[in-house]
């Protein structure tokens, strides 16, 4: 779609729209930059509250994967003000104003418009120094692909509107994404890593695609070592799979070699998340360094699930 843009030329814009990274990245001075990047979309749990913190945590995401801090953001609602009490709205606002205040970031204004559907999202701002913008184009031969949040989320939301998932489930799955990125974020800016993108509609595949394709480089994913929501295997068999992991699944058709891979396990490769784990290409030599950090910043799931494994067209292979 970006492609019916017009080229930018401005010299100040470090990152625009020809990688698929996950944020635009504007020189202000030789050492301050601001990163900017919004996101907006439809409920994708019950409560209006945490709905509100999941899309802020997840806006926010992308201003942590570019190795930034975010400091300000705009509420983007739409809302049908004669389909629902104006409380539900204010339970989406609560929601993200408390995750951005959890974040350090302050809600500067915003805009609401009526809209059949109910919609939320933030505009979010941050900086960072020119220098230390962490892209997700340059992974590099011999990086391992460390993935801090487990998949699923999208057959587990998706469960929950077709009312196949369990309480308790959806209490985890929104847990999870409810999470910040920001002590993993913080983690791989004191390791010093190669690249890192955030897991969200793409899902892991998708993402690693854009960030192998980038670089140049090809890839190998272990599906032993990749964390998945336990609830997720049941509801795949039972057909919760959300529109946007089938197509996620056809568009790397070409891309991705499954090595007796089964069915199942190949729609949660692809499956489109909200709100998921950083994915970072870390040096071999800093893997070690990056797993404390990660620790030690209380991120629960760090997962080593693969590397970068020579020159490529953005091929990915996964293995059992
Ligand atoms: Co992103
Ligand atoms: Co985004
Ligand atoms: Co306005």
């Amino acid at each position: 779609m970006l492609r019916h843009l017009p080229p930018i030329t401005d010299p100040a814009v470090l990152v625009g729209t020809d990688t698929a990274d996950d944020a635009g990245v504007y020189r202000l001075t030789s050492d301050l930059a601001l990163v900017q990047t919004v996101d907006v979309f439809t409920p994708v749990v019950d409560d209006p509250y945490w709905f509100g913190a999941i899309a802020a945590a997840n806006a926010l995401s992308d201003v942590y994967a570019m190795g930034a801090t975010p400091r300000l953001a705009l509420n983007i609602a739409g809302f049908p003000r004669k389909a629902l009490p104006l409380d539900v709205l204010g339970e989406i606002l609560r929601g993200g104003a408390e995750k951005c205040g959890e974040a350090g970031v302050t809600v500067i204004g915003g805009h609401t418009l009526d809209d059949p559907e109910p919609k939320y999202g933030l505009a979010v701002t941050g900086f960072v120094h020119p220098d230390r913008v962490i892209t997700n184009a340059t992974a590099r031969q011999g990086d391992r692909l460390v993935l801090t949040k487990p998949l699923g989320l999208g057959v587990i939301t998706t469960g929950i509107k077709q009312e196949q998932t369990s309480p308790a489930a959806a209490q985890e799955a929104i847990r999870v994404m409810a999470t910040l990125n920001r002590a993993a974020a913080q983690a791989m800016i004191e390791t010093g890593v190669s690249a890192a993108t955030d897991i969200t509609g793409f899902g892991l595949l998708g993402h690693l695609y854009e960030m192998t394709r980038a670089a140049g480089v090809r890839a190998r994913v272990r599906l032993r070592d990749v964390p998945i929501l336990e609830d997720a295997w049941d509801l795949v068999r039972r057909g919760a799979i959300p529109g946007g992991t089938q197509r996620n699944q056809a568009a790397l058709e070409g891309v991705v070699t499954w090595e007796g891979i089964d069915e199942d396990a190949q729609v949660l490769l692809c499956d489109a998340q909200t709100s998921g784990g950083l994915l970072i290409a870390v040096p071999e030599g800093r893997l070690e360094r990056l797993f404390r950090a990660l620790r030690a910043g209380g991120v629960p799931v760090v997962a080593d699930v693969g590397e970068i494994t020579g020159p490529g067209r953005g091929e990915i292979a996964v293995a059992g």
